[in-house]
């Protein structure tokens, strides 16, 4: 069987990794225990003389059969197939010096392992298991420390970012409270001038309600002084006859007259504008008639109302009294005559006003105003009392009209005010106060 031994070495692998091929000599093969694998006995004779008498181990030969035969008592013949030389070779125990391979061509031998060689190169694979190992150990730690480091600036980072941002929030905070305080500072200076422009009007009706009277009487009265002294000369001069004294006395009665009625009508204007308070929006606290206060502002709105063909019909409970601020409710009817005007009635030929008091118990008047105008939609009813709400922004409208109703009523009054309106049906407003108003303003 003439096996070549390179076809022996190929025969071996696949041999375990890491099998190296070294020359080895003789004294070394007979140093120590050993298995050599070779084609057949006779070729390890060949290689080393008197084998059988100087090695120790075992010689393995290829064969059909697995066979077993003692050749010395330190040396073993082993004949096995060739996959189980494979099996042996891979597990070659670690006594053994080597596995060796004669090569009967060189007549040389190689060891391909050999004990000290196993023994480095496990050392080598540890330390470079461990090396390995420190290595990803360290990459772990330096990864770590540079996490920890990254949240630890990010910790910083955030505490700072959440004190910046609540820093900003307070500043925010602190602005958007100032900014509500100047709107509301602004908002009450919009409806102070709101009710000093109420008041406003109120003078201007006054001054027309004054004007014919007092102008009538001063004519009066200087026709009269004219009439004195015409009378005085003829006197004088004693050329007054009875007929021209009985004119005097006829002439001067009539303007007497004339001079009383309107020096009474002006008196009673005069009345009616204290009655409804001097200042529109004060809140001087009376006893007072109630149908009073209401008489004397319609008299003051009758201008508007006068070449206009809109008319106002009322229905008064004479009996009614009260303890409370005329001058508001004296506002709120000038807001609702005014609004109808303004939106009730724009541009109709026709409309009809209502407006009627009555007790709705013993101690808290209704009061009712309606109009037949257009009437207010439905999704803009509930912001009606909502200060600058107006449907007429430019157009004569500021939107407090009815914010000031609501606050009187409410705050001053102590009442409520409901309001009710389908559109194209006009609208229906109901004030109900107590007869004696709160000792103190509710707000
Ligand atoms: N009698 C009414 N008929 C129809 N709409 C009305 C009437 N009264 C008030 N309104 C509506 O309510 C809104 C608010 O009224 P108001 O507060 O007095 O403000 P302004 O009269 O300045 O517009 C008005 O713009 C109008 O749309
Ligand atoms: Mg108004």
């Amino acid at each position: 069987m003439a096996t070549s031994p390179l076809h022996m070495l190929t025969t071996l692998a696949p041999a375990p990794d890491g099998f190296t091929r070294v020359h080895l000599s003789k004294r070394h093969l007979l140093s120590g225990p050993v298995v050599v694998l070779v084609p057949d006995l006779a070729t390890l004779g060949a290689v080393v003389p008197d084998y059988a008498a100087r090695m120790q181990g075992i010689a393995l030969t290829l064969g059909p059969s697995m066979q077993l035969a003692q050749i010395s008592p330190v040396l073993w013949h082993v004949q096995l197939d060739i996959t189980q030389v494979a099996v042996a070779a891979a597990l070659a125990p670690g006594w053994l010096a080597a596995i060796a391979i004669a090569d009967l061509a060189t007549q040389k031998l190689f060891a391909v392992d050999t004990k000290a060689e196993r023994t480095e190169r496990q050392l080598q694979l540890t330390r470079h298991d461990y090396n390995d190992l420190t290595k990803r150990l360290l990459a772990q730690v330096h990864d770590l420390t540079a996490a920890k480091n990254a949240l630890g600036e990010l910790n910083q980072h955030l505490e700072s970012r959440v004190k910046e941002r609540t820093a900003d929030l307070a500043q925010a905070n602190t602005s958007l409270s100032k900014t509500l305080d100047d709107l509301r500072t602004t908002q009450i200076e919009l409806v102070r001038t709101a009710q000093l422009a109420g008041l406003g009007s109120l003078v201007a009706g006054i001054a027309h309600e004054l004007n014919t009277p007092i102008g009538t009487a001063l004519t009066a009265a200087t026709a009269l002084a004219h009439e004195a002294h015409t009378i005085q000369t003829q006197f004088a001069s004693g050329q007054l006859g009875r007929k021209a004294l009985d004119q005097f006395l006829q002439n001067s009665t009539d303007i007497s007259d004339l001079l009383e009625r309107n020096l009474t009508r002006a008196a009673e204007r005069i009345g009616h504008f204290k009655q409804v308070a001097v200042d529109g929006g004060s809140e001087e606290r009376h006893r007072f008639q109630l149908a009073d206060v209401v008489s004397g502002t319609l008299s003051f709105l009758a201008p508007k109302l006068q070449g206009t063909p809109y008319h106002l019909t009322m229905e008064l409970d004479h009996r009614i009294e009260m303890d409370s601020y005329p001058g508001a409710i004296s506002q709120v009817l000038s807001d609702f005559v005014g609004n109808a005007l303004l939106h009730a009635f724009a541009g109709r030929d026709t409309g009809a006003m209502r407006l009627r008091t009555a007790l709705r118990d013993e101690a808290t008047l209704e009061l009712t105003f309606s109009d037949d105008g257009k009437g207010i939609a439905a999704d803009q009813l509930p912001h009606i009392f909502e200060p600058f709400y107006t449907t007429k922004f430019g157009q004569g409208g500021s939107g407090l009209g009815l914010y000031i109703v609501y606050t009187q009523v409410r705050d001053l009054l102590g009442g409520r005010v409901e309001v009710s309106s389908l559109e194209g049906q006009g609208t229906h407003f109901c004030v109900t106060v107590p007869l004696v108003a709160p000792r103190q303003r509710l707000r």
